[in-house]
């Protein structure tokens, strides 16, 4: 059975959907690829049995993304927290289709995920024959995607090697995960080495989900900017505490990355350590080291001591320029005290010392606690104290978050609450609209 794409968009876009299946059409009489369309979003309905099954099976989501798209409430409610679910299960390439203008770029989901076409420019601001042309690349292309001998190559040696055949290990498939349904056509992938044309690949969504308001932060937007572009800065850390921003703007900064259609990048990762609340506190980083072994396409990720798959994953790293994120390591750094921020996981710990050393991409961290393995390595490991909100910024978030009351007013509350974002927020969303000194205590 050939895999399945799913097709999702508003009724108001019936006419780009057409245009987009028709080019899928084409792969379809081939049998390379069957289109499932998600004929009722526009009515609103609830869940229904058949779109699980039809997202259950699906190798491949598109999104034809518009304004009406981004309102309807299924849409955002149900049916792309299931998707992004999956995404990061399973697997599940999830690809959105900017068709009409809409500031898409808000909406830090899908800010982070690379669409089509990479700039970002809507299709229905293209001449006819130019859209055309875009949708049939993104025909050949999803195409290439479900190709198992057509997976990106990985990278060069230290590991690289012929894949054995279907351990389920070792070649990372183009769409991300092992989706479960293809892992099978997986076999016979080969390992060529670096190639300069292969497609970029991206490994993302794990960063908690960022409201949808984002103000300030200008100087260390630049600053990340500065990092990446500075062949000399091979890690930057962000220092914080809890809710002052650091994984929202690390989110930002990558949805400006995604609009820039990822400059030089090859491979871009993400990684969360955080772990909220209800779910299980992280005690070592085997998950991430696992996973991430996986996508740069190490053979044998589980094979080793910890620290030996650090310096491995710092290799394999290494080998194209990278960005790779880790959100909230301190669930994995000595509390304070004598060993301080300290990395108690000597994979993690040998990962960054190793990157700290040499990395032609970029290596984004946040955490709570300065991170003590990487205090030698200064000048090539910054490690940055995230302010808070400045006042202006902070009014600005009560102000976008409807509360009322004068500049002067908000900016004083905004002072009271120290910049905090979350704190700001949490204001924001308890004061009503109405804001007064009063309110504040
Ligand atoms: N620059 C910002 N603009 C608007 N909201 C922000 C900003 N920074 C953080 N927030 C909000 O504050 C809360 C905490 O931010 P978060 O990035 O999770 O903090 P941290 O990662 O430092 O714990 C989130 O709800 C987020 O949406
Ligand atoms: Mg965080």
């Amino acid at each position: 059975m050939p895999p399945k794409i799913f097709v999702s968009y508003s009724h108001q876009d019936e006419g780009w959907k057409e245009r987009v299946v028709g080019h899928l059409q084409i792969l379809e009489l081939e049998d390379v690829l069957e289109v499932w369309e998600d004929r009722r979003i526009a009515a609103g309905d609830d869940w229904r049995p058949e779109i699980e099954a039809a997202l259950d099976g699906a190798a491949v989501a598109l999104l034809l993304i518009s304004r009406p798209f981004l309102t309807s409430r299924f849409v955002r409610g149900t049916e792309i927290p299931r998707l992004l679910e999956r995404r990061k299960a399973e697997g599940v390439r999830v690809i959105p289709i900017f068709v009409h203008p809409c500031p898409w770029q808000a909406v830090p989901w899908l800010a982070a995920i690379e669409g089509r076409p990479r700039n970002g420019q809507a299709l229905s601001k293209l001449r006819a024959a130019q859209a055309e042309q875009h949708l049939a690349d993104l025909a050949l292309e999803i195409r290439d995607l479900l190709r198992p001998e057509a997976a990106p190559s990985p990278p060069p040696a230290p590991t690289a090697r012929v894949a054995t055949e279907g351990t389920g290990r070792g070649v990372p498939p183009p769409w991300e995960g092992e989706g479960r349904i293809r892992g099978e056509a997986r076999r016979g992938a080969v390992r060529t080495g670096q190639n300069p044309d292969a497609p970029i690949r991206l490994d993302l969504g794990r960063l908690p989900t960022a409201g949808p308001l984002f103000v300030g932060r200008e100087p260390e937007l630049a600053r990340l900017d500065a990092a990446w572009e500075d062949p000399a800065t091979h890690v930057l850390t962000f220092v914080a505490f809890g809710g002052v921003g650091k994984s929202t703007l690390v989110s930002r900064w990558l949805g400006q990355m995604a609009a820039d259609d990822w400059r030089s990048a090859r491979r871009v990762l993400d990684w969360s350590f955080y772990s909220q609340g209800t779910q299980e506190r992280v005690t070592s980083a085997d998950r991430f080291l696992d996973h991430a072994l996986g996508f740069f396409g190490d053979p044998d990720p589980t094979k080793g001591s910890a620290r030996d798959r650090g310096m491995r994953l710092a290799d394999l790293v290494r080998a194209e320029r990278t960005l790779l994120v880790l959100d909230g390591v301190e669930p994995l750094q000595h509390p304070p005290g004598p060993l301080a921020g300290r990395i108690k996981d000597p994979g993690l710990s040998a990962l960054l010392k190793s990157l700290a050393g040499s990395n032609p991409g970029l290596c984004i961290v946040t955490t709570r606690e300065r991170i003590a393995d990487l205090e030698s390595f200064q000048p090539t490991a910054p490690q940055v104290n995230l302010r808070t909100l400045s006042p202006e910024a902070g009014a600005d978030l009560l102000r976008q978050l409807g509360v009322q009351g004068k500049d002067s007013e908000l900016l004083a509350a905004s002072r009271e609450f120290g910049g905090h974002a979350l704190a700001l927020i949490l204001l924001g969303m308890s004061t009503g609209r109405q804001i007064s000194p009063l309110s504040l205590r």
